[in-house]
């Protein structure tokens, strides 16, 4: 048996960064000690707030929010923190050598009905050592990511991580409180028969994404000469768990029901990180057309659209774009 601290010490990484993942996991201990007595330990419903993105914060949200923020901030590696909940990031120890960038609880809309959500983080290299962490210095892009992961908190709490060498999946055993390694150099399938979209927002999206939504939705009646199904979390942590699990495409593109925001994901603390597992296990991330992880952010809370998977699907909806383009 291999534990997640087992696993760290030989995994070639520093040990700053061990010491952030191994803080983020325990506090995944604890979000799932939460969940599990769910209406219980008075965590759901409305906290009464709104984001810096104009949505109804959870309880959980602001929960989730609070305890990764006290336990980041309190380790000494981390110059800073970023989150979805915060409309600024908060420094912590400027002699800290990275920052931190997490989607507390990511999947809100699942909390009230018991189903997955999750939690995603990313962690970069703080290059202004010495002086206090600003906004500013988390505008890095997706390859400069030194780890990223998420926690899933599903009928068992799973947690999948990069440090840039494949992707690892760690079981929560509820019994010891361990995370025990469950798999290892996990890969994507080039191929897949399943996609995640909310098919609601179709008449929003762009033609060259309604065109490859209904080339699947045709099936074997239809140019692709094969049947596709759909399968939606709701929650990006679990529709990315299943591509690492089994392989397929999610998509949250473009649409102009979010006028001027480029979609609904945000590009630092959900398609970063994923587009790191997700390449580390050997797929593709993209916005349609180019690669998420070369994009220079100008903001903590920019949105993006997201096209991630199986790498020819993945390609076919970026051929599709390219030749609408030429037209
Ligand atoms: P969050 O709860 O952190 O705001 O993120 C929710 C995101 C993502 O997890 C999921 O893929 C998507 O929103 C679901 O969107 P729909 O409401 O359109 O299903
Ligand atoms: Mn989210
Ligand atoms: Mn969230």
């Amino acid at each position: 048996m291999t534990t997640l601290s087992d696993y760290l010490q030989q995994a070639e990484t520093t040990s700053e960064v061990s010491s952030v993942i191994t803080t983020i996991a325990e506090v995944g201990r604890d979000i799932t000690a939460l969940l599990r007595r769910g209406a219980l330990a008075d965590i759901l419903g409305e906290a009464g707030n709104e984001n810096i993105q104009g949505e109804a914060q959870k309880k959980l949200d602001v929960i989730a929010n609070d305890m990764l923020l006290d336990a980041l901030t309190g380790n000494n590696h981390c110059a800073g923190v970023a989150s979805e909940e915060l409309d600024h990031a908060t420094p912590a120890n400027n002699k800290g050598s990275l920052l931190v960038l997490f989607d507390p609880l990511d999947g809100s809309s699942n909390i009230d009905i018991n189903m997955a959500v999750g939690t995603i983080f990313s962690i970069l290299p703080y290059n202004n050592v010495g002086n206090v962490a600003a906004d500013s210095d988390f505008l890095q892009n997706g390859d400069a990511q030194l780890a990223a992961g998420y926690l899933l908190y599903g009928a068992s709490t799973m947690l999948a991580l990069t440090v840039g060498n494949g992707v690892t999946m760690f079981s929560l055993d509820p019994d010891s409180g361990e995370y025990v390694l469950v798999s290892e150099n996990i890969r994507i399938d080039k191929d897949t028969s399943e996609y995640a979209i909310n098919s609601s927002n179709h008449r929003y999206w762009l033609a060259p994404m309604q065109q490859y939504i209904d080339e699947l939705v045709a099936g074997d009646a239809g140019v692709r000469g094969r049947d596709f199904n759909t399968r939606w979390v709701a929650a990006m942590v679990g529709d990315v768990h299943r591509i690492l699990c089994r392989g397929g495409i999610f998509m949250y593109p473009f649409d102009t029901k979010y006028a001027n925001k480029a979609g609904k994901l945000r590009l630092m603390y959900e398609a970063n990180p994923m587009s790191f597992l997700i390449e580390q296990a050997g797929g593709a991330s993209t916005d349609a057309v180019k690669r998420i992880m070369s994009i220079e952010p100008n903001d903590i809370h920019q949105r993006v659209p997201v096209v991630l998977g199986s790498e020819n699907e993945v390609l076919r909806v970026q051929t599709i774009h390219n030749e609408h383009n030429q037209s």
